[in-house]
């Protein structure tokens, strides 16, 4: 061998034995790191961490989660390669809790019944906070972001104002003739884009039910600024001119200029008595509501949870509508079931045919209809929590400090708690989910606040489509994405018509 073929090959070893064992290092190092950094804080102690990895250095697992999600579209595929490498029996074995590193920051992942039950409800007073990274976005005082007392005063309010069935009954009133109107609209357009339709029509209601504003130059204004609020939740924490934190903190300061605004023009109608001091609407419930004490929310505490209610219930019912007529076009029996039902409910009224509250209680397959499709369109897949403390569960230390994320998805795509899980059956709500294994609005003192309301709009919906409207999926075999929230790719595109 001459000595430059030497040299070569000498190299080439090097760097086939040190590449690899670089890419080891570095694979490590993260967890590594934390590992370190818990042992020696606790050190002396038995505390440990629980199984799991942390990725690559600085973006952690959040590469595969979004490979996971988005590329392979096999979300479920995430958890699954954890449960088959830690997990030694059967799903609760490893106690459904796993330590990684997503969104920037060491984390610890619950996906069981148990576990999530654990950090939603059952965990000791003070173990976790909400932690919202940017809290004036969502609103500093703003039921989503206060904690303790003031926490359940202000669910007080808000539940009051918006879930119970005094609210129900007006907010049915209030959204139906924008509901007829715009199917109306779909079927002159004849081939529609679910997606964008849904939000539209869903966030003209919300405008309706919220604050008594119709479409209009501003409320489009006003659409466009949520939906930079909302892009700012999910970005880098980067705030210079040009980043989406900026331009989220701007269309922040706008609604609340917008709705601030409003508040101070119903604070001189009510000292004047001019036109009366109740619109019916939610900033009118929440500007009135009072506690036992006889106080009421003060201006900040109205406008904050204005437009957290807005971000919390727009998207989320809009996407659950999108789900339920892509299910349906795709299970004719299923929608010959809820047409039926619903046009036995629509020959008993007379008149405008809207329905009220109760013939919604009488609406059972209907029901059934809407929680397979919550269930199976998994909107919010997961729930996010900080640690304030070492919280213990089973065994494992949860680290002060770091994120809690827990993974509601998993369990309603478990076929241990439900048979065939990514088929669309409402036959299986003919009994109800065992216990703690239907969590798709949460758990706890956090369970969603707007989950009647949720409901209520899907219901409405669906009466109205399924006694007037058909519709099919013009491209069934669309693919699906799961980030930010889970839609076919093309936005559910299809055609619509008059029955
Ligand atoms: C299908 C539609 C919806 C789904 C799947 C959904 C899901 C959820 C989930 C999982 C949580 C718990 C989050 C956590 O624990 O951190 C939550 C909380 C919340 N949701 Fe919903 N939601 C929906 C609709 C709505 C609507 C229509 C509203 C109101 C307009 C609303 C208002 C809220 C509020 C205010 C909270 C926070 C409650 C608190 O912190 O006390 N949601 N939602």
């Amino acid at each position: 061998m001459s000595g430059a073929t030497a040299d070569w090959a000498w190299w080439l070893g090097l760097v086939a034995g040190a590449v690899p064992l670089l890419a080891l290092a570095v694979w490590h190092c993260t967890d590594a790191f934390h590992s370190a950094a818990f042992a020696f804080r606790r050190r002396g102690t038995r505390a440990r961490l629980p199984p799991g990895h942390m990725g690559l250095p600085f973006v952690g697992e959040t590469l595969a989660l979004i490979w996971y999600f988005n590329l392979a579209r096999r979300p479920d595929a995430f958890i699954e390669a954890k449960r088959r490498r830690y997990c030694y029996g059967d799903g609760d074995d490893d106690g459904g809790i796993y330590r990684t590193h997503l969104f920037g920051s060491p984390a610890v992942l619950v996906c069981s019944p148990a576990s999530n039950g654990f950090v939603f409800r059952s965990a000791p007073p003070g173990s976790f906070g909400v932690g919202w990274p940017v809290p004036e976005l969502v609103g500093a005082s703003s039921l989503v972001n206060v904690h303790g007392g003031r926490h359940a005063r202000l669910r007080r309010f808000v539940l009051g104002a918006i879930n119970r069935p005094g609210s129900l009954r007006t907010i049915a009133r209030v959204a139906q003739p924008r509901v007829a109107a715009a199917l109306r609209s779909w079927a002159a357009k004849g081939t529609i884009t679910a997606a964008t339709e849904m939000k539209n029509v869903t966030f003209e209601n919300i405008c309706k039910i919220f604050v008594s504003m119709e479409p209009s130059p501003l409320t489009e204004k006003i659409h466009g600024w949520f939906t930079g609020l909302v892009a700012g939740f999910r970005s880098l924490p980067l705030d210079m001119p040009g980043t989406a934190l900026h331009h989220a903190r701007k269309c922040r300061r706008k609604l609340n200029s917008v709705f601030r605004e409003e508040l101070e023009r119903r604070k001189v109608k009510m000292v004047t008595g001019e036109g009366g001091d109740d619109d019916g609407d939610l900033m009118s419930g929440l500007m009135h509501v009072e506690d036992e004490q006889g106080r009421r929310l003060d201006d900040d505490e109205v406008v904050d949870n204005i437009v957290s209610l807005v971000i919390a219930g727009y998207e989320s019912t809009a996407s659950a509508i999108m789900w339920a007529t892509y299910h349906l076009a795709k299970s004719p029996s299923a929608l010959a079931k809820l047409r039926e039902e619903n046009l036995a409910i629509a020959k008993e009224k007379n008149g405008d045919g809207f329905i009220t509250l109760e013939d919604v209680s009488k609406m059972k397959y209907t029901a059934k209809v809407v929680e397979e499709t919550i269930r199976l369109a998994n909107i919010a897949p997961m729930a996010h929590r900080v640690a304030l403390r070492d919280v213990e569960y089973r065994g494992y230390t949860i680290p002060k400090g770091w994120k809690v994320i827990v993974w509601i998805r998993s369990l309603h795509v478990d076929p241990a708690h439900y048979d065939n899980p990514l088929s669309f059956n409402p036959d299986r709500w003919d009994k109800s989910a065992e216990l703690g294994t239907y969590q798709v609005f949460g758990g706890g003192e956090r369970i969603c606040a707007g989950n009647m309301l949720a409901r209520l709009q899907l219901t409405i919906m669906l009466h109205h489509l399924s006694c007037g409207y058909k519709w099919e999926l013009l491209n069934p075999d669309a693919g699906i994405v799961y980030l930010p929230h889970p839609r076919p790719t093309d936005g559910a595109v299809m055609s619509f018509s008059e029955l």
